[in-house]
């Protein structure tokens, strides 16, 4: 009964619209529909770990784990094969120290596995590097600490910096920074063309806000800021939408190849707002809690996982965003190639 349309109702006796005439079949909604997520327009954020000899599970991130190098690179093949169009490589360092070292050293953990990678699968897969410290600092701030406790901006661009070139060395086809310093940007795409990688891009983290839905993250890279710190000094209040406009055309003018909004479902505004701003690419980046949140609720039977996962995963296309960075990139690629 629900798919008739009553015949002698007042509204039919003249022109009306009837969207519903437009879902009575599973191939008339395919026809119309207006948002459509392909694998190729994900990447797959991966976990690389120093000194262990199997895959370690993250427990507040179910189905995801810390990689082994050899771990890493079958799984890349794995996403290549199933067609995922990049994947995005963060490393946890078995040591750390004050300003993050192992960040730019090319023996690395991080460098190591993006050749690795860029030889196994670069010719069918973007490869991307989140350049950062907080994974290799002592400290866990995502730049390096002045006299005070405070990061030192400035500073931390030199380390950027070097972060840049030696990821670029490595294998990276695209470098991005997230740690939200006022001219990352500008400090890498120099470095970068000083050094020959004139056409390795930025993926700049531009709107990146300070929320609580990193959490699982930082288990997943075993980071816990010092002294019951945040990062709210560096990265955007969650009250300010416009804000994001000023960081992404400040990263704009700076070189950035491409913007990012992160979280993603809680700022779909903002993803809207930037899409209609700016003509670069837009990324978003679905994060750890709100992946969680949906393996939690779905563990609990209350919530359908694969209904609620391609719903969330759509809504940010349909907001706008063009590249997605998602935990679920292997789920959605073998969804698609089952549909297909
Ligand atoms: C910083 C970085 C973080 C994430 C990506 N890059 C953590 C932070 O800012 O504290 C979070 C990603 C996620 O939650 O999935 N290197």
């Amino acid at each position: 009964m629900t798919g008739h349309l009553p015949s002698s109702s007042p509204s039919a006796t003249f022109p009306v619209q009837r969207p519903r005439r437009l879902r009575a079949t599973d191939a008339l909604r395919e026809l119309v529909a207006e948002t459509r997520l392909h694998p190729r327009q994900i990447v797959a954020p991966l976990f690389v770990r120093e000194g262990i000899s199997v895959p370690n599970p993250i427990v507040s991130l179910p189905g995801v784990v810390q990689h082994t190098r050899s771990s890493l690179v079958a799984e890349a093949r794995q996403l290549a094969d199933l067609g995922v169009g990049a994947l995005i490589v963060f490393g946890i360092p078995s040591t750390k120290d004050s300003i993050g070292t192992n960040a730019f050293q090319p023996e690395g953990i991080v460098q190591l596995a993006l050749g690795e990678l860029r030889q196994a699968v670069g010719e069918r897969m973007v490869i991307m590097a989140d350049l950062c410290v907080d994974e290799y600092t002592d400290h866990g701030h995502c730049g390096i600490l002045d006299g005070h406790g405070s990061v030192d901006n400035d500073a931390t661009l030199e380390v950027y910096a070097k972060i840049a070139v030696a990821q670029a060395r490595a294998g990276a086809h695209v470098v991005a920074p997230s740690g939200m310093m006022d001219g990352q940007v500008g400090a890498i795409r120099a470095a970068l063309d000083a050094e020959g990688f004139a056409s390795t891009s930025i993926l700049a983290y531009s709107a990146k806000y300070a929320s609580g839905l990193y959490g699982p993250f930082r288990e997943a890279v075993s980071v816990e800021i010092a002294d019951g710190g945040h990062r709210q000094g560096y990265q955007q209040d969650w009250r300010n939408a416009r804000e994001a406009l000023v960081e992404v055309q400040a990263d704009l003018a700076q070189g950035a190849d491409m913007v990012m909004v992160k979280p993603a479902l809680a700022y779909l505004d903002v993803i809207a707002a930037v899409r209609a701003a700016v003509d670069v690419p837009v990324a978003a980046y679905h994060v750890s809690g709100e992946y969680s949140m949906i393996k939690a609720a779905a563990a609990n039977g209350w919530i359908d996982h694969d209904a609620v996962a391609m719903e969330h995963l759509t809504a940010i296309k349909r907001a706008g965003a063009d590249i997605i960075l998602t935990y679920l990139a292997r789920w959605f690629a073998e969804q698609h190639r089952s549909a297909q």
